[in-house]
């Protein structure tokens, strides 16, 4: 027993089973005891993301919110919230290379870099203390309350966040509760805990087959509602590994997408050592537009990595690649971590691209060129 599965043990015995998303929240976000509450000891132990392959993902992106804010008139202020930002090594990379090649773009530029774990935030404030100083970075455990004009921009944020789960029982949807029997965790079957996840799967026009487990991602759908009301003008960009609710829920998809990594091994094992292993689920891009309607969020396009990427590169024929005073071998492995995040076995079309906007009217992005 992990010291959070001996807190949850007590509960649940307490207070009787609770929902697959209460568990998964303290799994993953316990202050204490909580996956992503630790300092990043195990990091690359379970999982990396693009923006550890290579900084040429960064600079492609920063290239794209550069021209966002072209298209949004050159504001004199520009803030990009990165969601979920980690140990803040996207953000890093962003404004070195703004400020080195996007000189008038870095003057507008004001980053805010939102994790929920505090030990996160310390490093990420640490890798970026030269551009905090200048005024162009902070950190923050919330959202903005309002933006006049920027992007929200996540990457692999949508996944990580809590799921109800649900399974198609006798012709009626039931939910799937974390109990503690007989000293293990097990999933209990039991009508649902709120009304809001027939709406979730009735508003989408998804019916699932008997026998069939789901999961309802509710706290994405409040997720992207709320940043909708909170910008004014710009755009949400959102990159993940998911599907529209037509593939999601198709019958390929019979056992639901929730997995547990560790150790770069994927299981069904979620109740296995609470708070020592990650728990994701795949990301249902029909909610988020749905759900980013709400808030008066348009739709501008959606698109895998790969096009994403190699519409950003192809103008420069990915100059951004390369720093200056690289030897052959260095130029040749760059080509290769290039090739991991754009490669469609890779991570290229793993990855979806997600843009939304408000507020913009016109000229199409050049990341969605390929569309
Ligand atoms: C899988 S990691 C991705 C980190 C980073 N974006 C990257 O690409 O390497 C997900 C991060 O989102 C953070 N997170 C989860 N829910 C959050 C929320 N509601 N607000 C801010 N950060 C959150 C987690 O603490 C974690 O650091």
């Amino acid at each position: 027993m992990t010291p959070l599965a001996e807190l949850l043990a007590d509960r649940i015995r307490r207070f009787g089973p609770i929902t697959f998303a209460d568990y998964m929240r303290e799994c993953l976000y316990h202050p204490v005891h909580g996956y992503y509450s630790k300092v990043e000891a195990k990091r690359f132990a379970d999982y990396y993301t693009s923006v550890d392959v290579h900084p040429i993902f960064a600079r492609l992106l920063a290239r794209q919110f550069a021209e966002m804010w072209e298209s949004l008139g050159r504001p004199a202020e520009f803030v990009l919230v990165e969601a979920g930002a980690g140990v803040g090594r996207f953000a890093s990379q962003v404004l070195d290379f703004c400020e080195a090649k996007l000189a008038a773009f870095y003057g507008a530029l004001r980053y805010v870099a939102v994790e929920r774990s505090a030990a996160r935030r310390e490093q990420a404030t640490m890798h970026s203390k030269r551009h905090a100083a200048a005024g162009h970075f902070a950190s923050s455990a919330e959202l903005p309350a309002h933006i006049a004009a920027g992007c929200f921009f996540s990457n692999e944020l949508v996944d990580a966040l809590p799921v109800h789960r649900v399974v198609m029982d006798g012709g009626a949807m039931k939910e799937v509760f974390a109990d503690f029997r007989d000293g293990k965790f097990v999933g209990v079957v039991a009508p649902l805990s709120t009304c809001a996840i027939s709406e979730y799967f009735g508003v989408q026009g998804i019916t699932l087959h008997e026998g069939q487990h789901a999961e309802a991602g509710l706290e994405a759908c409040d997720w992207i509602s709320e940043i909708g009301r909170r910008l004014e003008r710009g755009y949400v960009l959102t990159i993940d590994y998911g599907h529209p609710a037509a593939d999601l829920f198709d019958d390929h998809h019979m056992r639901g997408t929730l997995l547990a990594y560790q150790n770069h091994r994927a299981s069904e094992d979620f109740y296995a050592s609470p708070g020592q292993q990650d728990l994701t689920a795949h990301v249902n891009f029909t909610a988020l537009e749905l759900w980013g309607k709400r808030s008066r969020l348009e739709t501008a396009g959606f698109t895998s990595q790969t096009a994403f990427l190699l519409a950003l590169g192809q103008g420069n024929e990915f100059a951004d690649l390369y720093d200056e005073g690289q030897s052959d071998a260095e130029r040749t492995k760059a080509r290769l971590q290039l090739k991991t995040l754009i490669h469609p076995e890779g991570m290229g079309e793993r990855f979806q691209v997600l843009v939304q906007r408000k507020g913009v009217s016109g000229s199409q992005l050049t990341g969605l060129a390929g569309i």
